[in-house]
């Protein structure tokens, strides 16, 4: 939650009552724009963005100064090293040390270093003791070390003496040609090129220099005076803004290259934004962004939708996908970065004129602050090869609890533990399911975290006493600044180990947040983290057992009163590198080390610990969930929420929502009930509300409201095994968990801008959100030749790139179930995920439009330890094909498989659903079912219900009770491939 309403309360009274009015006379809220950068504001952007104009001029990247000496070129096992050399006006050279590392898939990473801050032959302004070198450090937070082998049998040839060409990939199918002057790399697979390196000339790493005191105008001396200065330096030695200087004791230090993609006419990624899922053009121009989008993880208030500005989180990392190939960038930089994009249409054939459309190239110019450059392409060539590359360098998805993807009730803030007591009742009186209660900062002992507030919470194990009962959890909020007060142990403690962020003269750094005078743990210094971790410990943590976990928000960080509401960037972490060159990551590091002190708070218990964050960075997959912070309760607010979470998925961070309700403001009743129905399909869902609003807990609304969100949360639970089952193959994969039109369709080139509609891991199922007022209808667009039915009705829609409009009256959500795909479920309603444990489970099996085939996968464990990585886990393919449906195991056996396949011996599967039945099932009344550990066939009972209008025949096997975690078959009748094809 943001800085809001204490904040404002200590500014003047007059001051407050201007606020009061605008509200009044405006009541929708409003980003501070005054409070962020746009690029002319922040100098290095600036300077780069206008570098890229002059090269744009010019037309040609030939007056780059930048070129690769030929005799420093080195190359063994995979790697080829060498030496960029950047010519200056005066005749100088810098010298800066290049690598390109060819890796396997079709990744390659290039890492360019300067050599005088490396070799630190630099001076320091203001007597800094801030680290000389480009911060080479970003590489070890956000990559796990997996996938960075070189492919020695890469090879290399000279070309001319101007080119060098490397050829690497199963049969040198991949290459890098690489132009030595100006340098400049293009990535080909086979025939084609798909990726190139300052084609446009706007490489630029702004090399070390002295400060030159310019010397005062001397009336005394009739010498000619030294030339204007060539370059603007108003923004090298110091910077200010807001009121705030930035101190810059290193100088002018930005890096930037141009990025082009020839053919590709859509580029994802770069989460956290709020405009759609294919990110626009933002150099002006009709319906485009005039700025950059930007990444500066920044505690917004109020944020504002359709906009690049900068949001809590930010990911470089890019797909870029044209028809049936995908490409993807990873900019492996922690500093504030901004990312031009401009898109240029060109005919292949000049003899068409324009008339058959042409090819799109999508050019992308990546600046930021400081750090190395270091770019990692992966050449695809589908979305999934993209994903799973980028995966496997910086983490897959952490396989959450099982309870931590059921549904979460928040508010700011249950006032007491009888408030907590009070609302967990209600849900069970009232038969709604959800499984974790939450804690926003008051309940604390005066913003003080790792302690109660006394008066309110006086008995806070009683409280998880209860919600155990039910195998419910509570989550407790703990942000990373903290209350600058004596006497408060973390903060003693803090001060006396040293283990705080400090400020560019080297002291313990003060800034202002929840508490007033605050200091900020710098998780990245090891020794932090491991005190950290001595604070969560139960005897420590006064007040918490097992059942509590945590949230971390504020870590952009937030400060009240810094610039841009977050950490000067003078300040010094561990290692004196600046915050500058690693604030992107600085949340990771806090929630990360959240996570590893929850991991053991008992000694010998070990769980998977839920944590949930604000700000993130590449990697934060390892160790959290994120949501999308301060959001509104207004519909557009909703609408936004969905590209914003199938862009995570790209961004290889898919554990992600929005608050469901909306944080600020009160919804009506039918958009809080909209929420809830797409909130069901967020992978995480959280409802979460302003101090300010009213309460809104499901059975606050009334009929017919409370019915409806209720029913979204059983269909939630219901699909929990499709949920969990999607986030394995996150946590295997690196796929996303709810996925966008591109990714499923990659060919269909009519999906491409399609953002408002998500398919739920690979399980077929497709939902489409209503998002607006009053809607009764959604138009669904279709893509493959294969038939659609309704989710709850088996309504046949047909595909093959067709659009249909499909009834959602406020009871209904539209969800379809793609024809060939068998979706596990749990239909019993329970109070809590936790107790449906060894509830048995049902599956739908939707035929494709033949009637002959369909499959699903199903991925079971304990959803609590980590046995599941010795084997305790159920991993089922399910398939049906020549009229047996089959299941069979595709897990890998371990020293836990065993034992934890004896546990769930009693969880049977007690439903077979199969949409599109064949008509000859009609008659057939009876199945043979063989199930490993059964001699012979034993019979069950089907029964068949004809096709009626447009819904689709089904069939129900009752009770056919074979074990979830064994081989089995079950015999349909011959269907003679008679299947009825619906006609619409
Ligand atoms: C210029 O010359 C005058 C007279 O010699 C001297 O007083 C003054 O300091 C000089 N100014 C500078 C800037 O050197
Ligand atoms: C996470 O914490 C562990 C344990 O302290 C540490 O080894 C690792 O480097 C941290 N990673 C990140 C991304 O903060």
């Amino acid at each position: 939650m943001a800085r809001s309403s204490r904040r404002m309360s200590s500014w003047p009274i007059s001051y407050l009552s201007i606020l009061l009015l605008l509200f009044f006379v405006s009541p929708a809220v409003m980003v501070k724009h005054h409070d962020f950068k746009r690029c002319d504001q922040s100098g290095f952007c600036k300077r780069n963005r206008a570098l890229a104009d002059s090269m744009t001029e010019k037309g040609s990247p030939e007056s780059s100064p930048y070129q690769l000496d030929a005799a420093s070129i080195k190359f063994k096992d995979g790697r080829l090293d060498g030496s960029i050399i950047k010519s200056l006006a005066d005749g100088d050279a810098v010298k800066l040390p290049l690598t390109m590392t060819f890796l396997d898939r079709g990744n390659v990473r290039v890492t360019v270093d300067e050599e005088k801050r490396r070799k630190g032959e630099i001076e320091l302004r203001h007597g800094s003791v801030a680290r000389k070198e480009r911060y080479d450090e970003a590489a070890a937070w956000a990559l796990t070390g997996a996938g960075l082998q070189a492919q020695t049998t890469a090879s290399m040839k000279k070309v001319s003496k101007d080119v060098t060409e490397v050829s690497w990939g199963p049969s040198g199918h991949f290459k890098a040609i690489i132009r030595h002057a100006p340098f400049g790399v293009e990535l080909w697979s086979g025939e084609e090129k798909h990726v190139v390196f300052n084609g446009r000339g706007f490489l630029n790493v702004e090399h070390w220099r002295p400060k030159v005191e310019k010397p005062s105008v001397d009336e005394n001396n009739t010498e000619a005076q030294p030339a204007e200065p060539t370059e603007d330096e108003s923004t090298w030695w110091d910077e200010s803004f807001g009121g705030n200087t930035d101190s810059k004791p290193k100088g002018p230090e930005s890096v930037a290259m141009d990025i082009t993609f020839p053919g590709y006419g859509h580029v994802y990624g770069l989460p956290e934004h709020t405009g759609p899922l294919s990110l626009k053009e933002t150099r002006g121009g009709d319906g485009n962004y005039d700025q950059p989008y930007r990444m500066y993880n920044s505690d917004v208030f109020e944020y504002e939708l359709d906009s690049p500005m900068t949001l809590y989180g930010s990911i470089p990392f890019m797909h870029a996908h044209r028809k049936s190939s995908t490409v993807g960038v990873f900019w492996l930089n922690a500093a504030e970065t901004w990312v031009d994009i401009v898109k240029s249409k060109h005919d292949t054939n000049p003899l068409t004129l324009g008339l058959t459309g042409g090819v799109v190239d999508t050019h992308t110019h990546w600046i930021s602050e400081g750090g190395l450059l270091d770019v990692f392409v992966m050449l695809g060539p589908t979305p999934e090869d993209v994903s799973k590359s980028y995966g496997e360098l910086t983490g897959y998805t952490a396989m959450p609890a099982s309870f931590a993807i059921a549904y979460h009730q928040c508010r700011w803030n249950y006032v007491s533990d009888e408030d907590v007591k009070d609302v967990d009742r209600k849900f069970d009186k009232f038969n709604i399911p959800y499984d974790v209660i939450w804690l926003d900062i008051e309940y604390t002992d005066d913003k003080k975290y790792f302690t109660w507030d006394p008066l309110n919470f006086p008995d806070p194990i009683s409280m998880e006493k209860q919600l155990d009962e039910t195998q419910r959890k509570l989550v407790v909020i703990i942000d990373p600044h903290i209350k600058n007060k004596d006497g408060y142990f973390v903060v003693d403690e803090l001060k006396s180990k040293d283990l705080a962020v400090k400020n560019k003269d080297n002291n313990i750094f003060e800034g202002w947040c929840w508490p007033g005078s605050s200091h900020w743990i710098d998780a990245f210094n090891p020794a932090a983290r491991a005190w950290w971790k001595s604070l969560f410990t139960f005897d420590r943590f006064k007040g918490t057992q097992s059942n509590v976990w945590l949230w971390n928000d504020m870590n952009e960080p937030s400060v009240f009163n810094g610039p841009e509401i977050t950490m000067p960037r003078d300040n010094l972490h561990h290692g004196n590198w600046e915050h500058r060159d690693l604030h992107n990551i600085n949340g990771m590091t806090f929630h990360n080390a959240t996570y590893h002190a929850l991991l053991e708070r008992k000694k010998g218990e070990i769980r998977r610990p839920f944590v949930l964050t604000r700000s993130f960075y590449a990697g934060s997959q390892r160790s959290a969930a994120m949501w999308t912070g301060d959001n509104q309760a207004s519909w557009e607010h909703l609408a936004a929420s969905i590209p914003m979470i199938l862009n995570q998925g790209v961004g290889g961070f898919p554990f992600a929502g929005a608050d469901v309700g909306g944080f600020f403001g009160n919804p009506s009743k039918e958009l809080q009930t909209r929420w809830y129905q797409a909130g069901a399909f967020y992978p995480f869902m959280r409802g979460h509300a302003h101090i300010d609003t009213r309460r809104r807990e499901p059975y606050m609304l009334g009929e017919p409201y409370t019915g409806i969100m209720t029913q979204a949360l059983r269909l939630r639970y219901s699909l929990l095994p499709a949920w969990y089952t999607a986030f394995h193959e996150a946590a295997t994969d690196g796929h996303p968990i709810v996925r966008a039109q591109y990714f499923v369709h990659p060919s269909d080139e009519r999906g491409f801008d399609i953002d408002d509609q998500m398919y739920l891991g690979s399980t077929g199922l497709l939902v489409k959100p209503v998002t607006v007022e009053g809607g009764e209808s959604v138009d669904v667009y279709l893509s493959d030749d294969e038939n659609y039915y309704d989710y709850f009705d088996y309504t046949t829609y047909a595909g093959g790139s067709r659009t249909h409009k499909i009834d959602a009256p406020l009871d209904k959500i539209p969800l379809l179930m793609q024809g060939g795909h068998i979706i596990p479920r749990k239909d019993r309603p329970r109070k809590s995920s936790g107790l449906m444990k060894w509830d048995p489970y049902t599956l739908v099996v939707v035929l494709d439009k033949h009637g002959e085939k369909a499959e699903g996968t199903l991925y079971v464990d304990d959803g609590e330890t980590f046995d599941y990585q010795q084997g305790a886990y159920i991993h089922r393919q399910f398939s049906f094909e020549g009229g047996v449906l089959r299941s069979s195991d595709i897990g890998t056996k371990g020293a836990k498989t065993a034992g934890y396949l004896k546990a769930m011996k009693g969880v049977k599967i007690e439903k077979i659903i199969v949409v599109n039945a064949p008509a000859a099932w009609s008659s057939a009344g009876e199945l043979a079912v063989s199930e490993d550990g059964f001699k012979g066939e034993r019979k069950v009972e089907i029964s068949y219900h004809a096709a009626t209008g447009n819904k689709a025949a089904w069939a129900v096997v009752r009770s056919p009770g074979m074990g979830i975690g064994v081989d089995w078959s079950v015999k349909f009748p011959e269907s003679a491939s008679s299947a009825p094809k619906t006609e619409l």
